[in-house]
């Protein structure tokens, strides 16, 4: 028998198909887990899946709440249950409040905020029901430390921090371990390839990360498998800014 910190566990990592999540996946994978890969894109999806030990990919647009179940009942008819859910999927929309539209927003917080919030719910029988589930909720930097033309991402991902402390406050007492992770800019996140184009990164960032370096996906996965690990079992609630010392 494995002696793997994550062995015998199931984990579900929303948005596997790549970028950050892929890098998650991959992790927990390497440390034991079964692991479901979710995202819409088939072709990267099934390759992720394809790489990990015990891997399934499954298709789907988690914006489309009907996708929630069928994301679930495939990971349980798979793996026999769930244990850990790491809500990674986010969408990101640029522009100054005055700028942004309805359509924006409702994509934005429709897929980080309520997706996840729903996608959750509907995991939590599943989660609660070993013992000891996990959630780890992929949140960012920007929570506590604003900047201008992201006031969608933004509050939509504050939002999530809320849900990360609310939901460890209500099913702590059935075992449940419920925290976040907040990056700030990931080099290679997919997500901030524009802001890293905008920038010079050695000029103008660097200089005001006291670990004068930007975050890896490898970081940010590390920090999940941690919070996903038998090492946390008394964190809950928590928000890690995982920023170099940015918001020190
Ligand atoms: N990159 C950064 O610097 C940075 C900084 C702080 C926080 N973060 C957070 O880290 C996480 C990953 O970011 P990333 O840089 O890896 O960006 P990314 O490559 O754009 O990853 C987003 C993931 O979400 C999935 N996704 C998007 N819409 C979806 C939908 N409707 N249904 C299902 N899945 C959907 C995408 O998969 P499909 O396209 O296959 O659906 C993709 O795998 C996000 O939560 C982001 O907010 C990133």
């Amino acid at each position: 028998m494995s002696d793997r910190e994550l062995s015998g566990r199931v984990a579900l990592v929303t948005g596997g198909t790549g970028g950050i999540g892929a890098t998650i996946a991959r992790v927990l994978s390497e440390a034991g887990a079964a692991v479901t890969v979710v995202g819409r894109r088939a072709e990267l999806g099934t390759a992720v899946a394809a790489e990990l030990a015990d891997g399934l990919f499954v298709p789907a647009d988690l914006s489309r709440r009907e996708s929630h179940h069928e994301v679930l009942q495939s990971t349980v008819d798979r793996f026999g249950g769930l244990d850990i859910l790491v809500n990674n999927a986010a969408a990101h929309t640029a522009g100054l409040t005055h700028e942004s539209t309805e359509e924006e927003f409702d994509r934005v917080v429709g897929l980080n905020y309520k997706a996840t919030y729903f996608l959750t719910q509907a995991a939590l029988p599943h989660l609660l029901s070993g013992g000891g589930g996990r959630i780890v909720n992929i949140s960012s930097i920007g929570t506590t430390r604003s900047w201008a033309g992201a006031s969608i991402y933004n509050s939509s991902k504050a939002a999530l921090d809320n849900l990360t402390r609310t939901w460890a406050v209500e099913y702590g007492p059935q075992g449940l371990r419920v925290n976040g992770v907040n990056p700030g800019i990931v080099a290679d996140g997919p997500m901030s390839y524009p802001v890293q184009a905008a920038f010079d990164i050695e000029e103008d960032i660097l200089p005001t990360i006291p670990a004068r370096r930007l975050a890896t996906a490898a970081d940010v996965a590390a920090a999940t498998l941690f919070l996903a690990g038998p090492g946390a079992d008394y964190l809950s609630g928590v928000t890690i800014a995982l920023d170099g010392g940015l918001t020190a």
